[in-house]
């Protein structure tokens, strides 16, 4: 195992869900944080907690990935402060909206190419000319069984997360002759904010999703990206799926009907 004791991760999207869950697992192993996301209040409580908690040291900057400035604007300040991050969790996204392709809606589209592919990108761009100069690093991109195969009314959250699965490639390409790694973890249905978000907040519709079955939880993804996190230097994982046992496929998902009562 390859300690990451006293090393600094970068986790975008830590606010809420897997980010959140892998800031607490990483900070537990004594790991020093960069956590990321719009929602300030959280944010700040998060990086207190973990600090104070854990002990560890933790930066915490609060903005949309959306915005390359603002990528810019903290790769800049890590640098300043002399911190390559030694892990990238490419995790903040989402999905806005389930719809026919005839009848989605372009500000649902705009939020999840901007986000999930462009703020990935800045990010990306960011942060990994620091990693090759260094010759060192790891980026952990969460992906999706989504960008493997495409379902009904998924279409362009289905088409986001393939372009992330294509970027990975091409990042993992891309840094042949470094040490640098580069990963896509891809789950299946898993119980976070996702599907309110993806609901626009209506929260009947986001539990109907998780009825029936175990899915998975945040701390299980969390517990993948510190194994990939962790693997030795000369290892990379360059993807990895994962299901809740439920689920075999997007389009093979065991519910528990519950027996009508007599
Ligand atoms: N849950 C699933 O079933 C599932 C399955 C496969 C893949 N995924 C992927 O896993 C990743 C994490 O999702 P999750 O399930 O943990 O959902 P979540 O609980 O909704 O968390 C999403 C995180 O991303 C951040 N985020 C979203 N848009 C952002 C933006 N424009 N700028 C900065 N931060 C942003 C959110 O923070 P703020 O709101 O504070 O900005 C939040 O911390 C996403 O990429 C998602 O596509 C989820």
């Amino acid at each position: 195992m390859n300690s990451i004791r006293g090393k600094w991760a970068l986790i975008t999207g830590a606010t809420s869900g897997f980010g959140h869950a892998t800031a607490e697992r990483f900070a537990q192993a004594g790991c020093n944080l960069i956590i990321t996301g719009r929602r300030t209040e959280k944010l700040e409580a998060f990086e207190h907690v973990l600090n104070e908690k854990y002990g560890v040291k933790v930066l915490a900057y609060c903005f949309d990935v959306r915005n390359l400035n603002q990528c810019v604007e903290m790769a800049n300040d890590l640098a300043s402060r002399e911190i390559v991050p030694d892990i990238l969790v490419n995790n903040a996204g989402l999905a806005s909206g389930k719809d026919k392709i005839h009848e989605g809606l372009i500000g649902d589209w705009e939020k999840m190419i901007d986000t999930n592919v462009k703020g990935l990108l800045y990010i990306t761009r960011s942060i990994l000319p620091m990693m090759v100069a260094r010759n060192d690093g790891h980026v952990i991109n969460i992906g999706s069984v989504a960008g493997h195969i495409v379902y009904p009314e998924g279409n362009v959250y289905n088409a986001t997360k393939f372009a992330v699965k294509a970027l990975n490639e091409a990042i993992n390409l891309d840094l042949a002759g470094t040490n640098v790694r580069c990963c896509s973890i891809d789950p299946g249905a898993a119980e976070t904010e996702f599907s309110k978000v993806r609901f626009h907040g209506d929260e009947d519709k986001a539990q109907k999703v998780y009825e029936g079955f175990k899915p998975l939880q945040a701390e299980d993804i969390a517990d993948i990206i510190f194994y990939v996190a962790t693997s030795p230097p000369h290892v990379n994982i360059t993807n990895l799926v994962v299901y809740p046992t439920a689920q075999r496929s997007a389009y093979v998902l065991h519910r528990e009907v519950k027996k009508e009562e007599e």
